[in-house]
This record gives structure tokens, C-alpha cells and sequence, in this order.
């Protein structure tokens, strides 16, 4: 498939504004597909998080007092991750928009979990660091915020040291008008492991997709060997994003299970040099978008 220098030029174009809507309130279908497949990638999905949870509709911006993750995966420090974490969806889908997902008085229950080290830790019991129901959102500033105390008070993360680097997700669960909460955690809980799936299961239905997502990275001291994860696939992203905006006009909130499986297989095609450039962001999130859209535009 050979591709002229206008459509390359095009393409860049394309990719790059929608890296910049990111700044304003319009998530593009890719990058909500690129957070989303980071979960199989990072081999937090299908355990602990199973692939049918996922259906992420927005990014999410997690802040620890003034230091804000930059890329889903970066790593941070121990000293960054003190102050409890504060939540913002910054851009959502037009899909979400207009099924008024992150609308006013829907609420949300939050979760802040360590899933372990990639490989090393296979379980579905996480270390829960954080959990808070009735989150409900600002429309104007994104912010998430509770209203109510949290069911599990903020602990900040301290792995093991030499263990490798532990995977810690922020997961924003859409939580119904029937939620009711599971009995345990018990309200005002101490930080302690969390058996993530059958905490979902006793709410009962009351809880749906998670329709934002993050994660960070914290290492101390270093592992003997370092922990493997497989970048996303153009391919998948690609995918995954036509089926999110597929729905754009129906139910926002529809099971992407099929695509978000697709995604554990990272040696899928690039559909050209420069597609592959311009969107695929290394699980580490060592490349932003903004400056590989920029790459691949220069390589023009
Ligand atoms: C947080 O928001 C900014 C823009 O507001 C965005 O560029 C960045 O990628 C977001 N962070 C994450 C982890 O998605
Ligand atoms: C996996 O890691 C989590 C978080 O560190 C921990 O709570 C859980 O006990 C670990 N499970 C196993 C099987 O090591
Ligand atoms: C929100 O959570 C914080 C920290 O847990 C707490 O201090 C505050 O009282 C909560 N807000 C409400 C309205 O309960
Ligand atoms: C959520 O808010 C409702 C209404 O204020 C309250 O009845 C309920 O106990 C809260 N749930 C939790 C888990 O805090
Ligand atoms: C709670 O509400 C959700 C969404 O409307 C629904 O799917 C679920 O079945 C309900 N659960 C119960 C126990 O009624
Ligand atoms: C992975 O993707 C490639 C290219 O699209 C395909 O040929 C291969 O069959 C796929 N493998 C799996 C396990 O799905
Ligand atoms: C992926 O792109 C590279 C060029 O960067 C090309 O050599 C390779 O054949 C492409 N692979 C597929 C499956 O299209």
C-alpha cells in the first residue's frame, strides 16, 4: 500500500490534532483504545482486571498534590505518591458526550490498586491503596469528586525493595443508582488485599464498565530480572477505536471484550511506517504522543 507524501502529511495532521484535543475536552477514539489495550499490554488484563470490564471512555489525569502522571505506565518515586491522589477525566469520547457518560449526577467508585509486578504476580487479589464510592464529576473542571468519605482511606504505595516494578491501576467504575456497597471492605478499612472480582460480584450488578483508567509504575531498588510487557499494537488500536466510535451513536457502555482480547496479540500489522510512528506509545509510556506525532511529522 504506498501512501503519497499529502496523505502522509494528512495523516500526521490528523494525528496530531488529535493529540492536541486531548488538551481540551475531545478524546479521540485512538487514544482511548491505546489506554484501554495498555491493560492487556501491561498484563493487568484478563487478571486481574477481566477484558469485559474495560470499555474506557475518557482519560484519566491522576495528581499527587502537584505532581501529575504524565503517561498512563510512567514511573514515580515513593516520595511522589504521598499526598492522596486526586482524579480528573480531562477529555472523553464525542460517544461518551453525547451518551453522557461522565454526566452530571452519574457517580462513580474509584479504586487505587497494586496488581503486583508484570509475570511475577499472577493472582486476582490486589493491594488496595485506595477505594472511594459516590464519586460524582465537575462538568466544567473534569474533577472527580467524593461525596462521601472514603470507604478505604488513601495508603500511599511502598513496594518491596529489589522486587521489580509494581503496577498500580486507577480504575473509575460506573456505579449505579443501586449500588449498594459490599460489606467488605468495611467502611473505613485500613489499606489490606483485595479480591478485586469478588468484590464486583457483591455489588450486585451495581457496578458497570470502567470508563477511565490509568497506571503507575513504582520500582525501589531494582529486580534481578527486569519484568516483561508487550507493547501495543497499531493494529489494535485501530481496531478498537472503530468499534468505539461504531457505537458512538448507540450505547456507550457496550462490551469491547471481543477487541480488547485481540489486543494480547502486540505482533499485529502496522498499516504503514508512519501510522505505527505516530500512535504506538511504549507500554512505559517512555514515548508521549505529543512528541512521536511530532517525530513522525519531522520524518515527512
Ligand atoms: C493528562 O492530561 C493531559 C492534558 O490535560 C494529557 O496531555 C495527558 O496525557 C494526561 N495524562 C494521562 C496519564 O493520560
Ligand atoms: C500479588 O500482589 C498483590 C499486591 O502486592 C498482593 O496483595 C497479593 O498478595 C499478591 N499475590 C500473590 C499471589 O503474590
Ligand atoms: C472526601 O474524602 C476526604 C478524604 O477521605 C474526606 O476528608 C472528605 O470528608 C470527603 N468528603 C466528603 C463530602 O465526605
Ligand atoms: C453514597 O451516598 C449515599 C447518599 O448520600 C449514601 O446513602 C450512601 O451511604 C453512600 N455510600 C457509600 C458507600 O458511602
Ligand atoms: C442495578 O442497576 C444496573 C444498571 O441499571 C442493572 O444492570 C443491575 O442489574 C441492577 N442490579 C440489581 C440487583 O437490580
Ligand atoms: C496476530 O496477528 C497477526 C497479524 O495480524 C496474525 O497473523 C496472527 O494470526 C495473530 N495471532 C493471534 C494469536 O491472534
Ligand atoms: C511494519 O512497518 C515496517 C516499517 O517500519 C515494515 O518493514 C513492516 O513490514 C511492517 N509490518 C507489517 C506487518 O506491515
Amino acid at each position: 500500500m504506498a501512501f503519497s507524501k499529502s496523505s502522509l502529511l494528512a495523516t500526521a495532521l490528523v494525528a496530531m490534532s488529535s493529540v492536541v484535543s486531548a488538551q481540551s475536552n475531545s478524546a479521540s477514539y485512538d487514544q482511548v483504545a491505546q489506554i484501554q489495550l495498555t491493560f492487556p499490554a501491561a498484563d493487568l488484563t484478563p487478571v486481574p482486571v477481566p477484558a469485559n470490564w474495560l470499555d474506557i471512555q475518557g482519560v484519566l489525569n491522576v495528581t499527587f498534590g502537584d505532581v501529575a502522571v504524565s503517561n498512563i505506565g510512567d514511573k514515580l518515586t515513593v516520595a511522589q505518591v504521598q499526598s492522596a491522589p486526586s482524579f480528573r477525566i480531562s477529555a472523553q469520547t464525542p460517544a461518551a458526550s453525547s451518551n453522557s457518560v461522565f454526566g452530571e449526577g452519574k457517580l462513580f467508585t474509584i479504586a487505587f490498586l497494586d496488581a503486583g509486578v508484570a509475570g511475577k504476580n499472577t493472582s486476582t487479589e490486589v493491594f488496595n491503596h485506595y477505594l472511594g464510592n459516590n464519586f460524582t464529576i465537575d462538568a466544567s473542571s473534569g474533577e472527580l469528586r467524593n461525596q462521601t468519605g472514603a470507604r478505604v482511606n488513601y495508603g500511599a504505595p511502598r513496594p518491596d525493595t529489589n522486587d521489580g516494578p509494581h503496577r498500580y491501576m486507577q480504575l473509575v467504575f460506573q456505579q449505579f443508582e443501586n449500588f449498594t456497597a459490599p460489606a467488605s471492605p468495611a467502611a473505613g478499612a485500613s489499606i489490606s488485599n483485595l479480591e478485586l472480582q469478588n468484590y464486583y460480584r457483591q455489588a450486585n450488578g451495581g457496578l458497570g464498565k470502567i470508563v477511565a483508567a490509568n497506571y503507575i509504575q513504582i520500582e525501589v531498588g531494582q529486580a534481578a530480572a527486569p519484568s516483561s510487557t508487550a507493547p501495543v499494537s497499531q493494529a489494535s488500536v485501530t481496531a478498537l477505536a472503530a468499534s468505539k466510535s461504531g457505537a458512538a451513536g448507540g450505547k456507550a457502555t457496550g462490551s469491547t471484550s471481543g477487541s480488547a482480547a485481540g489486543a494480547t496479540n502486540s505482533s499485529g500489522g502496522n498499516a504503514s511506517a508512519a501510522a505505527s510512528s505516530l500512535a504506538s506509545v511504549s507500554v512505559a509510556g517512555i514515548v508521549a504522543m505529543g512528541s512521536a506525532a511530532l517525530l513522525g511529522a519531522a520524518m515527512l
